[in-house]
């Protein structure tokens, strides 16, 4: 009993704040470490190492140690594009030109935002109005495309969507850039396009020799191999 009393007379305030201070000390010691990565003492583990695989980690439960799992083989992602169904000849240009429609509706948001598509795609070479005069056209560097108000005014929008998909013959595949649904909005705003009437590339003289001599050497620039590879 004396003992007790005598402890806790020498328990003043200046010895308290030494004490916990040599605590803090001591701490400080014994929880630091070499090693950087080391967390130290870690007091219930389990909370901080849950039993689940992180993403892109290796994982032993499958023989291929990837945490990321591929989608099971032969399905499609919701909201992911269908699989193009006409193939990339002649026949599938003809049968898409008959029987592919677009699927969105035409509204104005469309319309606007296929301008805006179209006018960072396709503005260079088909020109603002798509009479084939686009500025690398009249640069020079490009034979013009026909244009969508004249040769192509009928053009069903089935073929436009196969030519932004596969390319044709100068004009490259598209479908890196676009998804599907961007392409029928540019077809949106191509068909007001083709209402406009007048063809500035065919009326005017510019596909001379020396752009026709250019074209089989541009078209044999895209190789059909990597079209085909597009969808
Ligand atoms: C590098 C120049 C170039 C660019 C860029 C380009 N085109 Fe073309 N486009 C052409 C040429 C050349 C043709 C003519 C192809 C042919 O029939 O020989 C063509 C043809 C077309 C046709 C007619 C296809 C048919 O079935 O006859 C459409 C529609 C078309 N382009 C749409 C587009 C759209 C949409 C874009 C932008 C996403 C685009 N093009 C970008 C050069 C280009």
């Amino acid at each position: 009993m004396k003992f007790r009393i005598n402890l806790f007379a020498k328990l003043t305030k200046t010895s308290l704040i030494y004490f916990l201070f040599g605590i803090g000390i001591v701490t400080m010691i014994v929880g630091c470490n070499d090693a950087a990565n080391n967390p130290g003492y870690e007091f219930m583990p389990d909370m901080y190492r849950g039993p689940s695989y992180k993403q892109n980690s290796r994982n032993p439960n499958f023989k291929d140690s990837l945490t990321n799992r591929r989608p099971v083989t032969g399905t499609i992602a919701r909201d992911q594009a269908m699989p193009f169904a006409f193939p990339n000849t002649n026949e599938g240009y003809e049968a898409a030109g008959k029987e592919l429609m677009s699927p969105l509706a035409k509204t104005p948001e469309n319309l606007a935002e296929g301008k805006r598509l179209f006018e960072i795609f396709c503005i260079h070479c088909h020109g603002p109005e798509g009479k084939g005069n686009g500025s690398i056209v009249a640069n020079g560097k490009f034979p013009p495309p026909p244009s969508y108000s004249g040769p192509l005014k009928d053009l069903p929008e089935g073929k436009m969507f196969w030519t932004i998909t596969y390319g044709k013959n100068l004009m490259g595949s598209h479908a890196s850039q676009l998804e599907q649904n961007d392409r029928w909005k540019i077809i949106q705003y191509i068909q007001t396009l083709q209402k406009l009437g007048g063809d500035v590339a065919s009326a005017d003289s510019t596909a001379s020799k020396k752009d026709t001599a250019m074209a089989p050497k541009m078209a044999a620039k895209a190789p059909a191999k990597a079209r085909a590879k597009t969808k």
